[in-house]
């Protein structure tokens, strides 16, 4: 890998967009409150200042003009993707002016999928059809839990039924595409609890779900309150039990599970994987909008400097946001690539392998870990839940 240090002036060195799909996320740094296990990079938005919302959508329209003189000429976007963050701590207006800035930059392709993340709390009737007149098709929600006591641990401010309330009224509203997020492993969860989420979850008849175990973020008032004692840490055998779980319920529901943590049900001739995090995992191209978002293009990575008064003024100065970048060397593409893929029930190439790798697949094959189909590795139910141990293994 050669990482150089990214100039002040947020120079890129030159990219060459791979052909194919490309992919816009726009990161909303905001939400009401904090929630104590999550360390993406938000802010509350009430201690932000009165302009933290205007300034932040200037900033971003402006990274997209920039984006474009820097891409030259592209293709229209396939997919979009508002993560956060809240990114409903923005109105559907605000939003659909983002939608349309992408449109007026680049293009939209007709068939694109537009996901919005969103917390139940800031939904409501008007909300939800506020978001498909901007634009946006798909919604994902995180649920997290139907258990009022594991919400509570998760400082999440929703009360259990308002995630499948939202989902199903999203539905109504004439959301084709909803998905929820739910979080498997928090202290005090037991495996019942972890059940009804899951029968809750399917009540709303959901597109897609993805099912995270809980990650222990260094840093966050979580891990602060395992250390001292106030609650339990999470354990390796429970978390695998829970993904057995997850799977079972999922499966015989009708959901195929086609990424490590992802699960899509086929309806109306659509298998509903999430085609914007497809897009990641098979490598293609992404401009990553906002503070702290992250970008690939063929080989080249970046990220932008992550604190929103920062991310504006780079901007209001002319400047590209970036915080740093690095160019994956042939090695490191590789073992991206078998990071990614083996994690996708599609599973990974074995023409993507060298020799001494081939002999490792077939010796995970032969350990009942995996099965080869159309000459690719794929993982089973066994190897799913030892992924990581497999990719390591893999690539020694
Ligand atoms: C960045 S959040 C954004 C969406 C929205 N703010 C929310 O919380 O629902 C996206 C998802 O990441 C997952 N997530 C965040 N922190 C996590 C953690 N420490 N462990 C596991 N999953 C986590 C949650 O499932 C959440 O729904
Ligand atoms: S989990 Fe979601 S709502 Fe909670 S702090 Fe993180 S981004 Fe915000």
């Amino acid at each position: 890998m050669r990482r150089t240090m990214t100039p002040p002036d947020g120079h890129l060195p030159a990219l060459q967009p791979a052909d194919g799909p490309w992919s816009i996320y726009v990161h909303v740094p905001f939400c009401a409150s904090r929630c104590g296990y999550c360390d993406f990079n938000t802010y509350v938005l009430s201690a932000m200042g009165d302009d933290a919302v205007s300034g932040y959508l200037a900033a971003a329209h402006r990274e997209m003009d920039r984006a474009a003189q820097v891409l030259g000429q592209r293709p229209a976007v396939s997919t979009i993707f508002f993560g956060g963050g809240t990114p409903t701590m923005l109105t559907a207006d605000q939003l659909g002016e983002l939608v349309d800035h992408v449109r007026t930059v680049w293009g939209i392709n007709d068939d694109a999928e537009i996901t919005t993340e969103a917390n139940p709390e800031t939904l409501d009737e008007d909300v939800l059809s506020g978001l498909l007149e901007a634009g946006i098709n798909r919604l994902s929600m995180g649920m997290q839990s139907s258990d009022e006591h594991v919400l509570t641990i998760l400082d999440r401010r929703h009360r259990p039924g308002r995630a499948v309330e939202m989902a199903q009224l999203a539905r109504r509203v004439g959301f084709d595409d909803v998905s929820l997020d739910l979080i498997f492993g928090t202290p005090g969860e037991d495996l019942d609890s972890w059940r009804r989420s899951l029968d809750a979850a399917l009540t709303a008849e959901p597109d897609h779900v993805s099912a995270y175990s809980l990650i222990v973020e260094e840093g966050t008032r979580l891990a602060a309150r395992i250390r001292r004692g106030d609650v339990p840490m999470t354990d390796e055998d429970d978390l695998a039990d829970k993904y057995l779980i997850a799977e079972k319920t999922l499966t015989e529901a009708g959901y195929v599970n086609y990424e490590v943590s992802n699960w899509g049900r086929p309806r109306n001739g659509r298998d509903h994987r999430c085609r914007h995090n497809m897009a990641y995992w098979l490598g293609h191209d992404w401009w990553g909008i906002g503070p702290g978002a992250h970008s690939h293009v063929n080989g080249t990575r970046w990220w932008n400097v992550k604190h929103p008064a920062t991310y504006r003024s780079r901007l209001a100065d002319g400047r590209l946001p970036v915080e740093d970048h690095e160019v994956l060397d042939a090695q490191q593409r590789h073992e991206e690539t078998v990071l990614l893929r083996l994690r996708l029930a599609d599973g990974l190439a074995l023409s993507q392998l060298t020799p001494v790798e081939r002999h490792r697949a077939e010796q995970i094959a032969e350990q009942g870990l995996g099965a080869f189909e159309d000459d690719c590795l794929v993982l089973n139910l066994s190897g799913r839940m030892v992924a990581d141990r497999i990719i390591t293994d893999l690539l020694m």
